[in-house]
């Protein structure tokens, strides 16, 4: 009897982004709020999920709303100012006790390893320490914060020693100061900090807010921090959006290649964003020159230039302008300052579940830099979109390229008839196919 489990179709599809983000640097900022709920302890085996599968993990731990709670109990009312508290000596007492107490709380619920919980045989070691130095925010427009901080240096190179032993490091929002005090800390700006110290490959903020909209109220996957910056004029100053939307365009502009903005209450978000093609969130990147878009008529001129080198080299079938302003709906182009740096095209055939994926082509000048990877994820998308079940590509110096994104190779016969009746036997290009989940 053939069973067939959804769980294992998923699991496959699943395996590229295992790998690619096996060995890879993420600080990843869990709000207060998002521990004190009932989504804690799962976002907690979440992480260790990830740790479990090769990411190296630096988890930044916000404590507010426990803070609060703390002060209220102890009859302590701060003085808030633009969202952070004067930190006197009675806030701050609340301060290091809640703080404490949290993060021997997530060191308890990481060494958690029942055999009835998610965790059971994963070795986890937990570490934190003085790893992240601080200086006082000082005295703003007559106001002195007193202990109330900012991050001045993060230990890259302890923290580094750490991850390298397989241990997840864990950052609570304090630092400390040559004088030897404590300082509280902005848990998005000590993520912000780590993650540019760290050089990270990710800094995801796990925040109240779904990600950023457009006025349709459609999610926004991507933003260049100049697009996204605008948005903290409309956000309530000292909140949390405002600080995670700073923390994400510093980070994008300081070298943090992705920042991903995710809602904590989507049961799903972390590892959705992580391991399915569609993602769940809002991505900052500072590719913020560039654009990965449909193209338009206008677009035309551009292609002409970037394809016409790669044709008189036989890596592309030569196409008319006749022919691109015929087909220019079925394309994506990458501008980067105006200019056509990188294509791809899809192209549907009607009563057919496979579509072509073609004219996959990034200007030398930048290649090298993912834009392929991202341009056929892309068409992936849109093919997925539209329901096609598989895309195929017909390359004669690109099959390995293609073999290393999943493409298979194939027949002549596993093509439309459309594309079979028109191959060019001359020309010997390779068929890869790649089934779509
Ligand atoms: C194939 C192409 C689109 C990749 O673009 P890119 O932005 O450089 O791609 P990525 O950065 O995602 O991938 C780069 C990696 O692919 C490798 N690569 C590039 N061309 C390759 C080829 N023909 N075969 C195997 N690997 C190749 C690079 O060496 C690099 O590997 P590395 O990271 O280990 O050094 C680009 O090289 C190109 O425009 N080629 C000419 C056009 C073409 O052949 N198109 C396919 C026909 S449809």
């Amino acid at each position: 009897m053939d069973t067939r489990f959804p769980f294992v179709d998923w699991f496959r599809n699943a395996s590229p982004y295992i790998n690619a983000h096996r060995g890879r640097t993420f600080v990843i900022l869990m709000e207060g709020e998002a521990i004190a709920s009932q989504r804690g302890e799962q976002l907690i085996q979440d992480l260790a999920l990830l740790h479990s599968l090769g990411v190296r993990l630096v988890v930044v731990f916000g404590i507010r709303p426990q803070v609060q709670a703390a002060l209220q109990k102890a009859g302590v009312a701060p003085r808030l100012v633009a969202g952070r508290w004067v930190a006197d000596s009675a806030v701050m007492a609340q301060v290091e006790q809640v703080a404490s107490h949290q993060r021997l709380w997530l060191e308890a619920r990481l060494s958690l390893g029942l055999p009835s919980t998610p965790l059971h045989g994963v070795d986890l070691s937990v570490i934190s320490g003085n790893l992240v130095t601080a200086k006082p925010l000082g005295v703003r427009e007559g106001v002195d914060f007193d202990r109330s901080g900012e991050v001045r240096r993060v230990r890259a190179g302890a923290i580094e020693g750490l991850l390298e032993k397989g241990s997840v490091v864990l950052l609570p929002p304090l630092g400390f100061s040559s004088t030897g005090e404590v300082f509280d800390l902005d848990a998005a700006d000590v993520a912000h900090h780590a993650a540019v110290a760290l050089n990270a490959d990710k800094l995801i903020l796990l925040g109240e807010s779904e990600g950023l909209a457009n006025e349709q109220g459609a999610l926004l996957r991507q933003l260049s921090p100049d697009e996204a910056e605008p948005r903290l004029a409309a956000a309530e100053q000292g909140g949390e959006l405002a600080r995670h939307l700073q923390a994400a365009c510093s980070a994008a502009r300081e070298g943090v290649a992705r920042t991903h903005l995710l809602c904590w209450r989507n049961h799903d978000a972390l590892l959705g964003e992580l391991f399915t093609r569609d993602g769940v969130g809002t991505m900052i990147t500072e590719h913020r020159y560039e654009q990965l878009r449909p193209a338009t008529l206008s677009d035309i001129a551009g292609l002409l230039d970037l394809l016409e080198p790669l044709e008189r080299r036989g890596m592309l079938v030569a196409r008319s302008r006749e022919r691109l302003e015929h087909e220019i709906d079925d394309y994506l182009v990458i501008e980067r300052d105006g200019m056509v740096i990188g294509c791809a095209a899809l192209h549907v055939f009607a009563q057919a579940d496979i579509a072509e994926l073609a004219c996959v082509a990034v200007h030398t000048s930048y290649q090298g830099g993912e834009r392929g990877e991202r341009l056929v994820q892309a068409i992936e998308q849109r093919a997925h979109r539209l329901g096609v079940g598989a895309i195929f590509v017909l390359t004669t110096h690109t099959a390995h390229w293609f073999a290393e994104r999943g493409f298979a190779s194939a027949s002549i016969d596993d093509l439309p008839l459309l594309k079979r009746e028109t191959y060019n036997q001359a020309r010997k290009s390779k068929v890869l196919i790649k089934a779509l989940a």
